[in-house]
């Protein structure tokens, strides 16, 4: 297993990861269960923030206490990705969310970035990509080197299902970037669809089949 890639295990995240990957889960409910499988993941991937002690005053007297003062920004990748943002925010209510626009030529397979909308403290901020496919890996790779070209410096990347080579080529890319995932499946197909995966992932969450 490689060093930098959490496999999150919970019973409620295999659960709703079964969901999405049934072919007869309709787009309303693969929406839900992508939004709770994300908090969960939230909650994984937030781990190791830091907290700084302060003094709470209960309506009976002080209580230690700790709060979580440090910026954090959450970073959809557009599509699919925009499906995780509201089980972030469920728990991270005060996040910045900036936007970027990838997408993979469907001859080529090379991402290609259409759009980019930061918000400002990138270098200071923890930084969670969201993209919820992680295949060869092009578009994560290409998107962490749009954030690393912004400034941002605390990374991490949060996906819902991950294939060997796409681990294999951000671990090669960014060995530093932690990665979250419920699953790593077996290979690419010769399309470069995770197998068995839950197909089009933007297409399943949008209704655009
Ligand atoms: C999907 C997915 C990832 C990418 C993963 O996006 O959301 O961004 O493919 O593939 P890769 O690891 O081989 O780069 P897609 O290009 O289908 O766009 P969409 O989100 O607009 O549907
Ligand atoms: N993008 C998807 O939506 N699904 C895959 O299996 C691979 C890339």
């Amino acid at each position: 297993m490689p060093e930098g890639l959490t496999v999150v295990q919970h019973p409620v995240l295999d659960d709703r990861l079964a969901v999405l990957r049934d072919a007869s889960t309709p787009h309303g409910a693969f929406r839900q269960a992508l939004s709770e499988a994300s908090a969960i993941l939230a909650v994984e991937s937030t781990r190791d923030l830091p907290t700084v002690a302060r003094t709470i005053d209960t309506p009976l007297e002080p209580a230690p206490g700790r709060r979580l003062e440090a910026e954090i920004t959450i970073v959809p990748v557009l599509r699919a990705g925009l499906g995780m943002v509201d089980g972030f925010l469920r728990l991270l209510a005060g996040a910045r969310v900036g936007h970027l626009g990838m997408q993979r030529d469907e001859d080529t397979l090379e991402p290609t970035g259409y759009y980019e909308r930061l918000p400002p403290g990138m270098g200071e901020a923890y930084v969670f990509l969201l993209d919820p496919m992680l295949a060869t890996g092009g578009s994560a790779v290409a998107a962490l080197d749009m954030l690393t070209k912004a400034g941002a410096r605390h990374l991490r990347l949060v996906c819902i299902v991950a294939a060997p080579e796409g681990v294999a080529a951000v671990e090669a890319a960014y060995p530093s970037v932690p990665i979250f995932t419920p699953v790593v499946d077996k290979e690419l197909n010769a399309q470069k669809f995770i197998v068995p995966g839950l197909g089009d992932f933007g297409d399943r969450l949008f209704g655009t089949i």
